[in-house]
């Protein structure tokens, strides 16, 4: 069977894919330099899947060391390439440290996958290039006008964008699909894999979730002053075992499509934008614990409301997001319980 190079594998949503691909039969090679994940995942993995993936602790901006693993693997495919730094607090903080890792370790990847003549490349975007898109574009198709990025980050995901279209441009073999996320949230059903945010989580639901077992004693919901029909901001929240099957979808098309554009791009999301006072709502309403909350002041930078169009992801993938986001909520629940070693 083919084997599928896994940048970023032991992370958060890699690893989900990583599963799914094992599933479907591919073999899996991670390469991830654990800056923010850890080994033990690979454990996890085998829980669910009975083996674990090969593993190589490298840094995917190290050229020498990308390029000793794609020797020692001739039967790669196609890469996923989900190694970055994600923080979009700490970009601004660290910019340089963001453009290096993000941009650099792109570069150095395109570089070893032209040498091994490796041409299926799928990458992790993400819907923050679309900014806040106005009324005409909601929701969100793949058409939307990309917006100038509010954040280091976002904007390493436009430029990564750029970087696959101009090398895509200058080498016809290369074929490349963007895969944009909107709000990946949730744990595998099995709770031996999930989400191990660093420090304070700054994303909604790892901070419900540490709230729910009492680690933080309220929730901060910044703003109830949107226009929005409860005020709160919309998001699109996708589980990540939904995301991780679109990554084996994307990677099937690549490999036996005969039809496919040289760079495709897909919007992925369920379709359906849910406020954060409703999904504090369905959490309490999945699990049965309440979440203590205030209404605080906007969040900086924060967009109001945004949702997807997955229509294209659907129809041309073959994919659709839909587990039911209370099955979701508990999902997130279970994991969290389980890290906490709460019965
Ligand atoms: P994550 O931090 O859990 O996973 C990223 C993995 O990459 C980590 O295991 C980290 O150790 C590794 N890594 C980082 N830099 C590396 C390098 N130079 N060499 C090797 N390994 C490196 O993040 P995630 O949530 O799983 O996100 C995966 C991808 O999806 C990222 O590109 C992220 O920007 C993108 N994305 C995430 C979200 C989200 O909300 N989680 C939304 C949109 C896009
Ligand atoms: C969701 C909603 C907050 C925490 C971020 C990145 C983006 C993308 C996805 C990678 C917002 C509200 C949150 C809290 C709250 N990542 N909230 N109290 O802002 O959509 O996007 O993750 O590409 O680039 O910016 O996600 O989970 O931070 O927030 O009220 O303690 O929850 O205001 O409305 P966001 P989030």
């Amino acid at each position: 069977m083919a084997r599928i190079l896994v940048t970023g594998g032991t992370g958060y949503i890699g690893s989900h894919t990583t599963v799914e691909l094992m599933q479907q039969g591919y073999d899996v090679t991670i390469v991830d330099n654990l800056s923010n994940s850890s080994i033990d995942v690979l454990d996890g993995i085998a829980a669910i899947v009975g083996k674990k993936p090969d593993f190589a602790n490298i840094d995917c901006g190290n050229f020498v060391d990308l390029d000793a693993v794609f020797k020692q693997y001739p039967d790669i495919v196609g890469v996923i390439h989900f190694a970055a730094s994600k923080a979009v607090g700490e970009s601004v903080e660290k910019p340089l440290l963001y453009y290096r890792n993000n941009l650099g370790s792109l570069c150095t990847l395109l570089e070893v996958m032209r040498l091994h003549q490796v041409t299926n490349l799928v990458f992790s975007s993400s819907c923050t290039v679309y900014g806040q898109p106005d009324a005409a574009h909601l929701p969100v198709d793949e058409t939307a006008p990309i917006q100038a990025a509010l954040s280091p980050y976002g904007n390493t995901k436009q430029i990564n964008e750029e970087i696959i279209r101009d090398e895509a441009h200058a080498d016809k073999t290369l074929n490349a699909t963007i895969l944009r996320y909107f709000n990946p949230i949730g744990a595998h059903p099995s709770a031996h894999i999930g989400e191990l945010p660093n420090g304070v989580p700054q994303n909604l639901l790892p901070f419900i979730t540490q709230t729910a077992t009492g680690l933080r004693p309220e929730l901060k919901v910044f703003g109830n002053d949107y226009n929005t029909p409860d005020g709160s901001c919309i998001r699109d929240y996708i589980y990540v075992v939904d995301l991780a099957k679109a990554h084996v979808k994307a990677i099937d098309r690549m490999l036996n499509a005969a039809d496919r554009e040289q760079v495709e791009v897909f919007n992925l999301g369920t379709g359906t934008g849910l406020s954060v006072l409703t999904l504090i709502n369905e959490f309490e309403a999945a699990t049965g614990v309440k979440i203590p909350y205030t209404i605080v002041g906007r969040r900086e930078g924060d967009i109001e409301q945004v949702w997807a169009a997955p229509k294209k992801a659907n129809e041309v993938l073959g994919w659709k997001a839909d587990t039911p986001i209370r099955d979701v909520l508990a999902s997130a629940w279970k994991w969290e319980k389980r890290i906490r070693n709460i019965k």
